[in-house]
Order: C-alpha cells, then structure tokens, then sequence
C-alpha cells in the first residue's frame, strides 16, 4: 500500500484528524530512522523496514487473554484491517491465548504480505487466565521458538523476544538458547522484554539485541532510563501498554486538552509516544476495527513545539 493510500485510508476510517498549522514533528536523527511524511520508518536490525506504528495482538484472545475470542470472526477481520491500513509491526506470543494469538495472525494474513514483520515471544508461561509465570530454561525456549514458527506458518521469526528475564534462571543461559535457534536460522533478530539498561548490557555480551519491549506511556514513564540507552544504541523501543492497557488513560486534563487538537486522548498519547522519540515503535492493542482506525489516525495528529509542550506539562 502506497503512504497516500494508508492516508485516504485511515481518513475513511473515520478518525478526526487534526492540527491547523502545525509542524512536522519527527526528528529523524537516528540514521535508522527515515522520515516518510506524516509518519515515520524505523529500520529495526537495521535491515527490516517498519511503519512506526504497530499493532499489539493480545487483545484478540478470550477474557484474561485466555482461549479463543468470543467473536472469531471479529479477530480476523481486526486482523485483516490492520495489514490494511499499512501496519508491517504485529507483535504477538506464545503467551497470549496461550497459542491463539499467534494462530489467529495465521489464520486472517498466511501467506503473509512481503514486509509484514511478526515480533512473537516466549519465556512466560500461562497456568490459567491472567497467570504469567516465567521460565527461561534453554530447553524450554528452544521448544518455544520451534512451536511459534509451527503456529505461526514461518520457517523463520524476524523479531524473537525474551519475555521476561526469569530470575531462576542465568540470562545468558536462556539468551544462549535462542542464540543457537539464530544461528539454525529459525530466528532473525531478537530482542528483550521489561529491562533495565544493565540487563540491556548484560544482554548484548551474549547476542545482539535489537528491541526491547517495556510498559510505557505518556502517564507512566518508569522506564526513561531504558528508553534512553535505546535512543543511544538505536535500539527499538516498543512501549506495550501505550494507551494504558487496562486501566486506559484516566486523565482529565489531557481528555480537554485532545479536545482543543479535536482528537481523542488515545489519538494524543499515540502521537505524543511518536513525538517523544523516533526509536518508539507503539503497539496498541485493540479487539475492535472502530479502535483500530482511531489509533492508526493518530499518526497524523501534528501539534507545534509549543502545543506538545502544554502537553507535557499536562501529562506530568
Ligand atoms: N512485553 C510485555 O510484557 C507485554 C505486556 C502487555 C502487553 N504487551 C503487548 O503490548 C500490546 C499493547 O498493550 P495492552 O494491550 O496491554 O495495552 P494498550 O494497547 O495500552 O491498551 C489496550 C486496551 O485499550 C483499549 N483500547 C484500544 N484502543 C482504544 C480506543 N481507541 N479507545 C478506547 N479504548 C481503546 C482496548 O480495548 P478494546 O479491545 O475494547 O479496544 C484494550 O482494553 C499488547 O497487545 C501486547 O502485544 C506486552
């Protein structure tokens, strides 16, 4: 899909789209970094392409991210719509149904279009709806990696995640799992989940990493420290939870303030996570078409340095 046609798109998909005389907002001073319009490409390993804006596909499993979704043809069209409105990011795991996520990717996009990247991940596992419990044992993970490319109808997985790091288990003894899976060629690149830059590091003796997968969002800026070590390596940086996951964001004064940009306060917290930093890739997760082509129009929200300003200052 050509950038103008993912314009006309999202318009059609009913999201306001705003900002009178505003500038353009990316800094692209990353040299992984393109600029593309009103939207932006990150090359994650430096050699995958990706339209910056991604899609987080836990949300199409069943209540507690367990089992099948109530409405499966609803998660298949949400799915289909995604590739649709130029997403090339679907993150997913083995975790999230468990299986059903990733079975569901297969089902609505197999053969998948040429520069559709799936980021899956393994290392958590599920002993019941809402449970996550990790396991970072290398058998484990090599079983993981070998069961994500049956389900997911892949002879190799461009993006591999360790979901957690398990505290039971030395980082490098599961980071040399899935070294070996790289170096069988079931893997192209992988990256780490919820780290500190020290693990980051810790990692990289080990293998190199590309991404790294942290809780983030315009109320919830924990990981800073770990966003910045990303900024400076050029690593991606894949907030999960940037619209708030489910509490959402429950913010008055950034509620009026999307009004003022005649845009919703998600539109708002996924132009902010695109302003803040051009090595943030956001996956907002959503089990319905209607969210999905809001959030995508969010990428053409454009404020001045002025109005983002407000905004922070809004916002913290
Ligand atoms: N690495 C990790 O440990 C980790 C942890 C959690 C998540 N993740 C990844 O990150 C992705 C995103 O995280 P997340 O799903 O927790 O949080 P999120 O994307 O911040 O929020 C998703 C929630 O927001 C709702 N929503 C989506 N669009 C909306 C809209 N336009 N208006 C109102 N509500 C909207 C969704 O409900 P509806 O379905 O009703 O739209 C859903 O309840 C996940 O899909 C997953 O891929 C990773």
């Amino acid at each position: 899909m050509t950038r103008r046609k993912f314009l006309d798109t999202t318009l059609a998909g009913g999201a306001t789209l705003i900002a009178g005389g505003s500038t353009m907002i990316f800094a692209a001073n990353s040299p992984a970094v393109t600029e593309l319009g009103t939207s932006s490409v990150f090359r994650l390993g430096g050699d995958l392409p990706l339209n910056r804006l991604g899609f987080g596909a836990m949300r199409i499993t069943g209540e507690g991210i367990w089992g099948w979704p109530a409405d499966r043809g609803n998660a298949l069209k949400v799915l289909r719509r995604v590739v649709e409105l130029g997403v090339n990011l679907i993150d997913t795991a083995d975790a999230y149904g468990p299986e059903t996520s990733e079975l569901l990717i297969a089902e609505a996009l197999h053969p998948y279009p040429k520069d559709l990247v799936i980021a899956t991940k393994g290392g958590l596992t599920r002993p019941g709806p809402g449970q996550w419990v990790p396991n970072g044992r290398p058998e484990y993970l090599t079983q993981c990696v070998e069961k994500s490319l049956k389900r997911l109808l892949l002879e190799r997985i461009d993006l591999y995640q360790l979901h957690r790091i398990d505290p039971k288990v030395p980082m490098e003894e599961s980071l040399g799992a899935l070294k070996k899976m790289q170096e069988a060629g079931k893997i192209r690149h992988i990256g780490l989940s919820e780290v500190s830059p020290a693990e980051i590091d810790r990692a990289r003796k080990v293998l190199p990493i590309v991404s790294v997968q942290n809780q983030y969002n315009i109320g919830n800026r924990r990981w800073e420290k770990t966003l910045t070590y990303c900024e400076k390596e050029r690593l991606g940086f894949m907030p999960w939870s940037p619209i708030g996951g489910n509490r959402g964001l429950k913010d008055n004064a950034l509620e009026a303030a999307a009004k003022d940009y005649h845009a919703s306060v998600v539109q708002l917290a996924l132009a902010w996570l695109l302003h803040r930093s051009p090595v943030i890739l956001p996956i907002p997760g959503t089990s319905s078409v209607a969210h999905l082509e809001e959030n995508m129009a969010a990428a053409k929200l454009k404020l001045t340095a002025e109005e983002w300003k407000r905004v922070d200052t809004l916002a913290s």
